[in-house]
């Protein structure tokens, strides 16, 4: 099972202080270091989504993670023609397609793939034409996860949001959901990640979910951090991911 440790946090808190100053050597903390521990850690990937206001991962980091960052590395953005522009100057691995806007966001919140699929083919072509794997950050809804298929994207990465945030029945009504939703994608070819809300804690939950290939996480491994360190917290969920068999 491949982590991808989403990193965003860490700019997030840098913003905090430094958003107008970050020309400065003493703005911190470094989204470099950050990555630099996480690959210490274990980390398999390095994620950071550019949003559209830039209210965390500046360019600049993106620019500098994938010069200096021997991992590979996975960029999340809106589904745009400027953040098109931006990836394919940037070349990552892997792009993740996320919803920013309000419009673009199914009931429960991933990617509206279904309802856009003549706008997304073409960018979800430009992005693979350009060396980059494309990935739909979709609800685990089969509709969405076919509707990924017909546009060409060879990876999906299943929303666990809803799972994360819900206990007892309405957990398992949603792990059924997940289950569905990647039997779906593996029928047609298709490679399945998930992330959001993933934690320790539900990790055992999640394991029901067949075909899954890489977990992306971020908010628990960063607050994790702040009483560990960021290399420590990433290998504790790294050993946690690899102690169970998926
Ligand atoms: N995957 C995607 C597409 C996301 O947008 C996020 C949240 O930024 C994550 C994974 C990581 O979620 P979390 O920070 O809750 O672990």
């Amino acid at each position: 099972m491949h982590l991808g440790v989403n990193i965003d946090h860490v700019a997030t808190l840098r913003q905090a202080r430094y958003a107008t100053m970050l020309h400065l050597p003493n703005a911190e903390p470094s989204v470099l270091d950050a990555a630099r521990a996480a690959m210490l850690g274990g980390a398999d990937s390095i994620t950071l989504h550019v949003r559209e206001d830039r209210r965390h991962m500046q360019d600049d980091d993106a620019r500098a993670v994938r010069r200096e960052i021997a991992l590979p590395l996975n960029l999340e953005m809106g589904a745009t023609p400027a953040m098109l522009d931006f990836a394919l100057s940037l070349k990552p691995d892997f792009v993740c397609l996320v919803p920013e806007r309000r419009q673009e966001i199914t009931t429960e919140g991933g990617l509206d793939v279904a309802a856009r699929m003549d706008e997304l083919k073409p960018l979800v072509a430009a992005l693979m034409g350009n060396g980059s794997r494309v990935s739909m950050f979709i609800d685990p809804d089969v509709a969405q996860v076919e509707a990924s298929a017909a546009i060409g994207a060879p990876m999906v990465e299943l929303h666990t949001g809803r799972f994360a945030n819900t206990q007892g029945e309405e957990r398992a009504a949603e792990t059924a959901r997940l289950v569905a939703a990647a039997t779906r994608a593996h029928e047609f070819g298709v490679e399945v990640h998930a992330g959001h809300g993933i934690q320790i804690a539900n990790l055992q939950d999640l394991n029901n979910v067949p075909f899954l290939t890489e977990l992306n996480i971020g908010h628990t491994i960063i607050a994790r951090a702040v009483f560990i360190g960021l290399s420590a917290a990433v290998r504790e969920m790294k050993d946690a991911v690899s102690a169970l068999q998926w």
